[in-house]
């Protein structure tokens, strides 16, 4: 039986192009360097789970994002980094078109999931949603017992046609999420009587009930304590065997114990991205290496 995929068809997408000369240079002396970060131009789809080309953000006159291009590969933590106000959480609320609602945002440029312009005009952005999900930096449980936290998506969505599959997903979401042990014997609590560690856990358990292939984590950690915060980042590293995850974060050192990839953004403008490692020991451009020394930020 054939069955007729519903999703928009890939576009073709082009290369992250080159954006300052000094990359130019060093693009063109690439080849003694095989394994090197800019030799890999991904144009491999199966590489690229979301990737924007020559993304600007306008909100009313003021533009929070230049000409940005970045990929974003599968199975991987990607970081976003950067002094406050650089345009992190803006670039974030693109990839699950979250912008929408906010009525002075305009976009120019391209963003695609899996091949497809997620701001095509036929596309269902509830269903983008549940393909991209988003966990804030304050957890925000909803005013429910922790289950039907859990259940409030795969319910909306009409994901499961039991109470017993709903049960399975409720308790399989909380597994993941690093949060049944803490909290199987009292799901009927409200999901706001756990403490700030267990709710942003919750809220992660909620993001993956609809079964997401995408993670957004806006500072997911910034309200929490160093012990929830280590759960969290170990979470994280779970979470991306399954998932694809791109977290904003004003911690470098919670980028480099999390991603393997790393985005650093400054005046709205994608200064550098690469390894993690390559980022933090061996940044290709000034702005970074000032940043990560503490410069300024
Ligand atoms: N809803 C909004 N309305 C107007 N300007 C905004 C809005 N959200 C963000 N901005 C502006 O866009 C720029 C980038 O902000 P933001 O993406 O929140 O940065 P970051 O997450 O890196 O701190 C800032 O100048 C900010 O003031
Ligand atoms: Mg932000």
């Amino acid at each position: 039986m054939i069955l007729s995929d519903p999703r928009p068809q890939p576009l073709a997408l082009p290369p992250v192009p080159e954006t300052s000369p000094q990359k130019e240079r060093d693009a063109m002396t690439e080849t003694a360097q095989p394994q090197g970060e800019q030799t890999v131009l991904v144009e491999d789809l199966g590489q690229v789970k979301v990737a924007s080309r020559n993304l600007d953000v306008y909100y009313g006159d003021k533009q929070a994002l230049f000409d940005v291009n970045l990929d974003i590969r599968p199975n991987e933590v990607t970081s976003l980094i950067g002094p406050s106000g650089c345009g992190k959480s803006t670039y974030l609320r693109c990839l699950n078109r979250m912008n929408d609602v906010v009525e002075s945002c305009r976009i120019e440029g391209t963003v695609t999931l899996d091949g497809a312009d997620i701001y095509a005009d036929d596309l269902d952005v509830v269903k983008l949603r549940a393909r991209v999900g988003m966990v804030f930096q304050k957890p925000n449980p909803f005013p429910k017992s922790i289950y039907d936290n859990v259940a409030y998506g795969p319910r909306i969505h009409g994901l499961a046609e039991s109470k017993a599959d709903l049960d399975e997903i409720v308790m399989t979401s909380l597994e993941r999420a690093g949060l049944l042990g803490e909290v199987k014997d009292r799901l009927g609590d409200p999901g706001t009587s756990l403490s700030g560690g267990q709710q942003q856990r919750l809220c992660i358990a909620r993001a993956i009930a609809v079964s997401p292939e995408v993670i957004l984590m806006d500072e997911p950690c910034s309200a929490l304590d160093p012990i929830a915060t280590a759960k969290i980042e170990e979470l994280m590293d779970e979470l991306r065997q399954n998932y694809t995850i791109a977290i904003v974060t004003h911690s470098m050192q919670q980028a480099a114990r999390v991603s393997q990839r790393t985005a650093f953004f400054h005046l709205g403008n994608l200064v550098e991205v690469g390894d993690t490692e390559q980022v933090f020991t061996n940044p290709r451009e000034t702005r970074t290496q000032d940043y990560i020394t503490g410069r300024f930020g």
